[in-house]
């Protein structure tokens, strides 16, 4: 790996607004600094307090067991996610509290209180049930961003199935190796749902999976899109009909600890996507504790975070953590220029949202749509904002912070991952100052750290790997079915210590300035993708005979695909070719993977031992002049093939 080196240079920093702090829960550095000693000081009084705010039908015997690379929180005792988020609510008082607002892209809406959602939940635990679905066994669910989609995950976790949501915008050939990894039994679904202004179906792409899947035994679809579906008899079941007679009481199951909760695929730098596993009382835990201080709830906050429940982020501050807080919050089901580029801003003032969280792609296209769309709203109910996924330009956060935030809201700008469970570097929005584009400070119990490959830590300033150096409890336990690739990924890089992927430096007060992933992993959007994984599309394809994908710099994903292609034979590089590349690539991932640039070419720039040399086809990629040693290049006719005009398609 390349050396890191940071080329930015950003000194604004913004106080807390005294009006947030002075109601805010934590509001002192001290206060920070203290409870963080502790957190790393005494882990396990410090996590076994926080646990005893939830309920337990068992106490653990002990809160930490770390034996490198597998840990294991709580220990012995038993409890149940679905009951934490649902009966502990109602139990506490907020029954007839709203849970969820959702608004589908039309503008048609529903409502749950915390109780109507314990009863819709219960009513789909006991129909799986009744389907022969318990304890560990798999359920993936394919959905639009519906209130069944929240459903489905807690009636899952109220009997004990592990669910795996795969993002609606995934194509068959990817659901179907997500159910076939998974061995999923069920998949819960829907005819369609809305995306800009018209249905997109599912269920079609659902049978398609289906034609390679076996483990699969019921398929339970909602109606949403209305649109035709077929409904294959045996297998195939209305939801709305299943419910009906089922009973809106079922209590949940006591759950070891340990026992799996969620896989949820993500991409690494090798072609397979990896099952992230995670588990039960240390992922309910830190998912609880984060959302309480980072967002800092109080009970007539209105929560709003428009991600898509297939990602990391939609089930931990969509689905557990808000729900294990008894927030209200805001779920809409469509994109955010339908109707117009102020559809967020429109719902914002309509509904009173007071914390905003989402993605800086998303801030750079409001940015580039134009101010204009949020002056047409009163935002002055917003009183905190977030940002999560990818690093964010100063620029954007500026804009955010005027623009949307009124100078007067904080913004935590939250580091973390599929793997991490729940925010692990961030601001408190009552303590700390931000500084933007920096994440900020380790959260509690986050023992956080910049090193070089050999384990040393790096001084203040200087680039390295991010690391986290001992346990904390929503870790990933392993990648599904493969302890073997877990260890190689996350804990062998760097000894001892779990290797996050990303590059980073820590600023001389502490805060973390993240720059980015060091592995062949591209962030478009803020969605993850492998870039192995898009060539091992392009390849399938039987025009390619090889494929190089990178990342270029994109003003507004963040990055853009750029995939170098040689073709078998004698074919050569056409638009059409181009397009129905993009299309195949589609096909096989899904929208999100579709490269922005197709570049034919005779060959690759190889290493002598045969490696691509990505670091140069970046450069090319991104209209720079090859940087750093390119000394061990094969043929470097090659390059200078790829460097001349008109070798994109
Ligand atoms: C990768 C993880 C976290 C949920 C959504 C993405 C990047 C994430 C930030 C941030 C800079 C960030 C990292 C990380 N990332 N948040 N605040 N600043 N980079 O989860 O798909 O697992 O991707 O997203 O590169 O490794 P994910």
């Amino acid at each position: 790996m390349a050396s890191i080196e940071s080329v930015m240079q950003e000194g604004r920093r913004f106080r807390p607004p005294e009006s947030f702090r002075a109601r805010a829960k934590l509001k002192d550095a001290a206060d920070y600094e203290r409870l963080y000693r502790q957190s790393l000081d005494d882990p396990e009084g410090f996590w076994g307090a926080v646990a005893n705010e939830l309920h337990w039908f068992k106490p653990w015997e002990r809160v930490l067991e770390w034996e490198e690379p597998f840990v294991k929180w709580f220990v012995g005792g038993q409890t149940n996610l679905s009951y934490n988020c649902l009966d502990l609510q109602v139990e506490r008082g907020r029954g007839d509290k709203k849970a969820i607002l959702w608004e589908g892209e039309p503008g048609d809406t529903r409502t749950y209180t915390y109780r109507e959602l314990l009863a819709e939940v219960s009513k789909l635990a006991n129909t799986l049930k009744g389907l022969g679905v318990g304890k560990g066994d798999k359920v993936a669910i394919y959905l639009p961003m519906i209130p069944q989609a929240v459903i489905a995950m807690l009636a899952c976790a109220r009997i004990g199935a592990v669910h795996s949501v795969v993002f609606g915008g995934f194509s068959s050939a990817a659901l179907a190796d997500r159910v076939n990894d998974a061995r999923a039994k069920v998949i819960i679904t829907a005819d369609g749902g809305y995306r800009r202004g018209s249905v997109f179906a599912l269920k079609p792409l659902v049978d398609e999976a289906l034609e390679r899947c076996e483990s699969v035994e019921h398929v339970i679809v909602v109606r949403r899109g209305e649109n035709d579906v077929q409904m294959q008899p045996g297998r195939d079941r209305w939801y709305h009909e299943l419910i009906e007679s089922a009973s809106d009481v079922c209590p949940a199951e006591p759950m070891d600890a340990e026992d799996p909760l969620f896989i949820l695929y993500t991409s690494g730098s090798t072609g397979k996507p990896k099952g992230v596993l995670h588990t039960t009382g240390g992922y309910q835990t830190y998912t609880y504790l984060t959302v309480k201080y980072i967002f800092d709830l109080r009970d007539d906050d209105l929560y709003w975070c428009p991600a898509d429940v297939g990602w990391i982020t939609g089930h931990s501050y969509i689905v557990y953590g808000p729900l294990l807080n008894g927030v209200t919050q805001l779920m809409y089901e469509g994109v955010p220029t339908h109707p117009a580029p102020d559809r967020h801003w429109e719902m914002v003032a309509r509904y009173g949202v007071t914390i905003y969280y989402y993605a800086p792609t998303a801030i750079r296209a409001f940015m580039k749509a134009g101010e204009e769309y949020p002056k047409k709203h009163d935002l002055s109910s917003l009183r905190l904002l977030g940002t999560v996924g990818e690093p964010i330009n100063p620029e954007a956060w500026m804009w955010y912070h005027r623009v949307i935030g009124g100078e007067r809201c904080p913004i935590v700008d939250t580091w973390w991952q599929t793997e991490t469970g729940g925010i692990m570097i961030t601001t408190l929005p009552g303590v700390h100052d931000t500084k933007p584009g920096s994440a900020g400070k380790p959260f509690f119990g986050v023992d956080a750290a910049v090193m070089d490959l050999e384990g040393n830590e790096q001084e203040a300033g200087s680039g390295g790997y991010l690391v986290i150096k001992r346990p904390w409890p929503s870790m990933l336990r392993t990648v599904y079915g493969d302890d073997d690739r877990y260890r190689a990924q996350y804990w062998s890089e760097i000894p001892h210590v779990y290797f996050a992927g990303d590059g980073a430096r820590r600023d001389d007060e502490g805060y973390f300035w993240i720059m980015g992933r060091v592995d062949d992993v591209v962030n478009v959007s803020g969605h993850r993708l492998g870039t192995a994984e898009i060539e091992s599309a392009l390849v399938s394809h039987p025009a390619v005979a090889e494929a190089a994908v990178v990342g270029r710099p994109d003003e507004v994903k963040g990055q853009a695909i750029v995939a170098f292609v040689t073709l078998e034979g004698k074919r050569e590089g056409s638009e059409a070719l181009y397009q129905e590349l993009r299309a195949h690539v589609t096909k096989e991932i899904g929208a999100i993977a579709r490269p922005d640039d197709i570049r034919f070419a005779d060959a690759l720039p190889k290493t002598r031992s045969g490696k691509i040399m990505r670091r140069l086809l970046r450069n090319i990629a991104a209209g720079e002049e090859a940087s750093g040693d390119i000394s061990t290049l094969e043929d470097k006719g090659v390059v200078e093939k790829l460097l001349r005009p008109g070798v994109s398609r």
